[in-house]
């Protein structure tokens, strides 16, 4: 056994302590930050949320950002203020997180899936085009890794058929396409804030829009769809009242004092998930049976996941090389089990296996190497040398 032996063949692992795909960056500021908030009059929604929606809001070039608790609420509010219901569709795709599609599911629309572009492993915009029907209100595009959708062809089919967009940019924060941030396209822009992505409160997600209606539909959503100044009421302060039926989506000024300060990090964590990714496709430029991800000309790219495709070539399925990798401590992950091959799409929508072939193939082969900017050097060269060790006796 030579010191290059795979350790799922018996050779050593590359590390002995173990390495997530993800994980948070916090440094002594978001702890005084988040102490000081602690130690102030609101534990609850208070300034600090505003600052953090503010903050946000002038990063990304948009008028209003609204704080919730995750990007899945975000999702679920977006879908409200978009008026989904009972009747229509939405379409989203099927490589995706759940919650891409619960603008649909918690509205009573239907969420209709189709098929990816591979290159980008994103919407197809034709495919879009094909599943649109009369009944078609919305579309959710996602931006796979962190990478923009094609983002204009989207656009143009929604114009032609009068679409509300919600972009699903969990993955996205920080990202620029065209020299501008992703975030400020119509209708409106999700993102997520846990800990495995770009920026985080712990939990917490976000929806940016520059609609004046929309942003003040989220406000009330978020916080039990409540009338808190009713008409005629001027001498009686206490008298609220439920408009709908809304949420408690409220995000502590505890997560947005954390928000506040990786909102002003975020150049440094950018700066470090490229010098990784920089270092991933050196490495793996010429290895064959392993795709790294595209990024196109016009992105300047704040990838959250280095999601790479495991090729007849490469030697090893990319289930023996997910459970390679874990046996080298280096701890890679699938984005993610497709839509339509869970139950609950398959019993409540009728979806089924062998729907969507090109998110399918993909699938097949995508598995996510660790990325994130707590990673140092030697946590790159281990993954890198795991990699290159399995793919050396795969062949
Ligand atoms: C594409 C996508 N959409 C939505 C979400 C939901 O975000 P959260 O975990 O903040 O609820 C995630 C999170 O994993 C995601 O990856």
């Amino acid at each position: 056994m030579t010191d290059e032996t795979p350790a799922i063949r018996g050779g050593q692992p590359v590390r002995s302590d173990p390495l997530g795909y993800g994980g948070q960056s916090i440094g002594d500021r978001e702890t005084e930050a988040v102490v000081e908030a602690l130690e102030s009059d609101y534990i609850t929604r208070g300034p600090r949320v505003d600052e953090f929606e503010e903050s946000v809001a002038e990063f990304v070039g948009v008028e209003h950002a609204v704080a919730t608790t995750s990007g899945t609420t975000a999702l679920q509010l977006a879908g409200r203020a978009a008026g989904f219901g009972a009747g229509d569709e939405v379409i989203t795709t099927p490589l995706t997180f759940v919650a891409s599609a619960y603008p649909a599911c918690h509205t009573g629309a239907e969420p209709v899936l189709a098929d990816i572009d591979p290159e980008l492993r994103t919407l197809d915009p034709d495919a879009v085009r094909n599943a649109i029907t009369d009944d078609t209100e919305g579309l959710v595009p996602m931006h796979y890794g962190g990478h923009p959708c094609d983002i204009d062809a989207l656009l143009d089919v929604a114009d032609e058929h009068d679409l509300t967009v919600i972009w699903d940019a969990s993955h996205a924060f920080g990202t620029r396409v065209g020299g501008r941030p992703v975030g400020a396209e119509r209708d409106m822009v999700v993102f997520s804030f846990h800990p495995v992505k770009n920026i985080t409160t712990g939990e917490g997600g976000m929806v940016v829009t520059d609609d004046d209606a929309l942003a003040r539909r989220l406000r009330s959503l978020r916080s039990f769809d409540m009338d808190y100044e009713p008409d005629g009421h001027d001498d009686e302060p206490w008298y609220q009242v439920a408009t709908g039926l809304g949420y408690n989506y409220n995000v502590t000024d505890l997560q947005a004092a954390l928000g506040v300060v990786q909102v002003d990090r975020l150049a440094e964590f950018k700066r470090r998930r490229q010098e990784i990714t920089a270092r991933y496709d050196e490495a793996f430029e010429e290895m064959p049976g392993l795709r790294t991800p595209v990024v196109r000309e016009e992105v300047d790219p704040m990838l959250h996941l280095y999601a790479v495709e495991i090729g007849e070539a490469f030697g090893c399925s990319r289930e023996e090389f997910v459970n390679a990798m874990h046996a080298e401590n280096v701890y890679v992950q699938v984005h993610y089990v497709p839509l339509h091959y869970h139950p609950f799409f398959q019993e409540e929508y009728g979806y089924e296996r062998g729907q969507f072939p090109e998110t399918e193939a993909v699938y097949e082969r995508l598995v996510s190497l660790p990325l994130f900017p707590g990673m140092d050097d030697g946590d790159v060269d281990d993954v890198i040398r795991a990699v290159t060790r399995l793919h050396r006796h795969s062949r």
